[in-house]
C-alpha cells in the first residue's frame, strides 16, 4: 500500500515547496481557514472546551494560516508540515512583531508519535518521551494522504487522554468533487474529499471514540469548466471557469481517557 511518505516524496512534497512562497495571495485558501477557524472555535465553546490552556498540534499547517488564527484561543500550537518550503515561510511569518508567540513550526512528515523532532513532554528531559495533546488540527491535508489509517494511528497516539481530533476538509459527495482542483494539480491529489460514513467508520477502526464526521459549512470556489480549462498551471485567465458550491465536514473524535 502507497504510504503518505511515498505519497509526499514522489509528488506532493515537491509540489507544496515550489508553492510556499505564493500560497499566501490565494484568496480561497484564506477564506477557507477563517471558515474553518470560525467552525472550529464555535464547536470547542458548545463542548464546553476551556481552550485558553490547550496544547494543539496542526499537522500539514502550510504557512500557518490556520495556526495564527487559533494561536489566540490556544495556550501553543505546534505546527508540523512535510514540506521544508511551507515551513520557511510560516518561520518568516513568526518574525514579525505582531506575529504570535506562541506557534512553534516543525518540518516534518509526522509517521511516529515519538518522532524526536516533536517536542518533549518534559523540557528538562529532551531525549524523552515526546509531548501528548489535548487537541490535533488539519485543514485540507485528509485529502492528500493515501494512507489515511496509519495517519490516524499516529494521530491517536500523539493524543493525551480525553483529548481530541478535530480534522476539516472538503467533502466527497460524489463524483463533481474531484472538480475541486484543477487537473493540473491533481499531483499529490489521492481523493476527491473525505466520504462522511467511509472517514467515521475508519476513525472508529483506528480506536477514536465519540466519533462524528458530518459537513458543517459550504464554500464556492471558482472550478474549470472542462477538465484542463485552468491550463498547465491551473491559472485561471478573465472569463474562464464557473463557480461551484463543495461542502466542508469536521472530522471529529476522542482518545478514550
Ligand atoms: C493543501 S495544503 C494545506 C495547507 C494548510 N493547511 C492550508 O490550508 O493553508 C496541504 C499541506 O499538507 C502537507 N502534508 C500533507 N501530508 C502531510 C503529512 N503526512 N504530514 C505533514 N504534512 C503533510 C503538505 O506538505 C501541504 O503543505
Amino acid at each position: 500500500m502507497a504510504s503518505a511518505v511515498s505519497n509526499l516524496r514522489a509528488s506532493g512534497n515537491e509540489r507544496f515547496n515550489k508553492e510556499a512562497e505564493s500560497w499566501d495571495s490565494r484568496p480561497f485558501v484564506k477564506e477557507a481557514s477563517r471558515d474553518a477557524q470560525k467552525v472550529l472555535v464555535e464547536k470547542l465553546q458548545s463542548l464546553n472546551q476551556q481552550t485558553s490552556k490547550a496544547q494543539v498540534l496542526e499537522i500539514g499547517c502550510g504557512t500557518g494560516i490556520l495556526s495564527f488564527l487559533m494561536a489566540p484561543h490556544v495556550e501553543r500550537i505546534v505546527a508540523i508540515d512535510a514540506a521544508q518550503g511551507m515551513i520557511d515561510v510560516l518561520e518568516k511569518k513568526l518574525k514579525a512583531s505582531d506575529a504570535p508567540k506562541n506557534i512553534m513550526p516543525v518540518a516534518v512528515l509526522l509517521e511516529d508519535p515519538e518522532d524526536p523532532q516533536l517536542p518533549p513532554a518534559d523540557p528538562a528531559k529532551p531525549d524523552g518521551p515526546r509531548q501528548k495533546f489535548d487537541l490535533i488540527l488539519s485543514h485540507l491535508v485528509l485529502h492528500h494522504i493515501p494512507d489515511l489509517e496509519a495517519v490516524l494511528h499516529t494521530m491517536l497516539g500523539c493524543l493525551a487522554p480525553s483529548g481530541r481530533v478535530m480534522l476539516t476538509d472538503f467533502e466527497d459527495f460524489g463524483s463533481e468533487a474531484r472538480r475541486f482542483h484543477p487537473e493540473s494539480k491533481m499531483d499529490g491529489v489521492a481523493r476527491h474529499g473525505i466520504a462522511a460514513a467511509w472517514m467515521a467508520e475508519l476513525m472508529e477502526k483506528v480506536g477514536f471514540v465519540n466519533v462524528g464526521v458530518r459537513p458543517e459549512w459550504t464554500m464556492t470556489k471558482t472550478v474549470e469548466k472542462f477538465a484542463g480549462e485552468f491550463g498547465e498551471k491551473g491559472q485561471m485567465q478573465e472569463g474562464q471557469g464557473e463557480k461551484m458550491e463543495f461542502p466542508f465536514v469536521v472530522c471529529y473524535g476522542e482518545r478514550a481517557g
